[in-house]
């Protein structure tokens, strides 16, 4: 096996207590971390060390399943204890244990040589601290503690690692581009679908302040502003918040692969039937795919018609696309590198007539030193909220790009 350069310094670096490598997606991360785990358990005979994702599925799907076929390619004798989730090792008389964070607390018990966390940043601070404590064995003759994984903000990650680099904390960086071994169209897949701001954390690698200031930091007024005229030639997206006051919705059209926000309802103490009405006065029989805020079914629980339902009687829409709201980040993390990828090229367009939208755009802030979104300012965020449901649905960031085939 050939290493990367930065996979290289990480793997042979078994004297750092607390060694991290931090990387773009598909830098390598997780195989560094099998090898690194495999080397420890032979370094330190007879021992345990324990590899920790943040979640079952990624361990089953991605650690453990990596780690598995290292075993293999190596042709390495060892035993799987499915029900316990640990591998033993023949020839070292090692084990080494697969455990999940969702509870940090279940990572508590008895003494270890080593603790490897793939995907820090997604986990409570918990996990490291207490894997931390548990490499305690008398027995290991390299003790370490390793952390592979993409930053994410300025979290606990940032603080534990930027701080001294000695010979008891070290951290690696890597890029996507460090890793050859990736099919070609990978990269540049990530480059056409993420912004400028996410590129940067998430190919290059490097800890970026996403949450301050302007939300929609891509939006340019002299780039993103088109007055598109309506094509009656294809359907209109209608997309909403049910916000009572503003009721905020948007129409939007797409072709091409580009989306033109045309036309926006904004209407103060307002319901749902009156806007539906007139949208449809604006757009009497236009064919209609709708999209939105999946709290609209439950707002009025008291009411026996709930807003989907006056939004079907009134508008008579083609298609309901809603799915349960997606965490705020990722929805504004799908806008931004909408309205500007990393590559220069814009996705999403604003009418000028669109006040609200623009505003929207120009103006939604973070709280200052908090993760929050400002919402003080009472018609601020709808209608981008509203934007951003389409937008999510449709072109969402979430799930990146596949490797599809494993290269050896
Ligand atoms: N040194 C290497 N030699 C050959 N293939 C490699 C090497 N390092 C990584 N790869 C391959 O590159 C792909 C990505 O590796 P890996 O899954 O370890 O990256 P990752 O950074 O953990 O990715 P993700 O961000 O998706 O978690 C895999 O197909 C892996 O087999
Ligand atoms: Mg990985």
């Amino acid at each position: 096996m050939t290493f990367t350069k930065p996979q290289y310094e990480f793997i042979r670096d078994v004297k750092t207590n607390i060694l991290a490598f931090i990387g773009g997606f598909g830098s390598g991360k997780t195989l560094a971390a099998c090898y690194k785990g495999f080397l420890l358990a032979g370094l330190n005979l007879g021992t345990a060390g324990m590899l920790v994702s943040p979640t079952y599925a990624m361990l089953r799907d991605t650690t453990r399943r990596s780690f598995l076929e290292l075993l293999e390619e190596k042709e390495v004798g060892f035993t799987f204890k499915a029900t316990e989730n640990r591998i033993i090792i023949h020839e070292f008389s090692s084990e080494i244990w697969f455990r999940s964070a969702d509870d940090p607390n279940k990572l508590k018990g008895s003494n270890l040589a080593w603790v490897g966390l793939d995907e820090p940043a997604l986990m409570h601070k918990d996990a490291y601290l207490i894997g931390l404590s548990r490499i305690r064995d008398p027995k290991a003759k390299r003790k370490q503690m390793f952390l592979t994984g993409t930053p994410e903000g300025f979290n606990w990650l940032y603080e534990e690692m930027s701080e001294s680099q000695d010979e008891k904390k070290r951290m690696i960086k890597s890029s996507t581009e460090d890793n050859s071994f990736l099919p070609a169209e990978y990269v540049q897949t990530l480059y056409e679908n993420y912004d400028e701001q996410l590129v940067k954390q998430y190919i290059k690698g490097e800890f970026v302040l996403l949450n301050k200031g302007q939300v929609y930091y891509s939006f340019d007024r002299e780039q993103n502003i088109k007055d598109e005229a309506y094509n009656q030639n294809l359907p209109l997206i209608l997309t909403v918040d049910f916000n009572v006051s503003p009721m905020s919705w948007a129409i939007i059209q797409t072709y091409k692969d580009v989306s033109y926000v045309i036309d926006e309802i904004s209407l103060n103490n307002s319901n749902t039937e009156t806007a539906a009405k007139q949208f449809r006065a604006r757009y009497p029989n236009a064919p209609t795919l709708l999209y939105g805020d999946y709290s609209g079914n439950q707002r009025h629980t008291s009411s026996l018609t709930t807003d989907y339902e006056i939004m079907q009687d009134i508008i008579k829409p083609l298609q309901v696309n809603v799915e349960p709201n997606p965490p705020v980040h990722d929805r504004v993390n799908a806008v931004n590198s909408r309205l500007c990828n990393s590559l220069g090229k814009r996705k999403l367009f604003v009418h000028s007539k669109c006040k609200e939208a623009i505003k929207d755009f120009e103006q939604v802030v973070y709280k200052e030193g908090k993760r929050e979104i400002d919402k003080s300012d009472i018609m601020r965020t709808h209608i981008s909220d509203a934007i951003g449901y389409f937008i999510e649905y449709e072109y969402s960031l979430k799930g990146k790009p596949q490797i599809t085939h494993r290269f050896r």
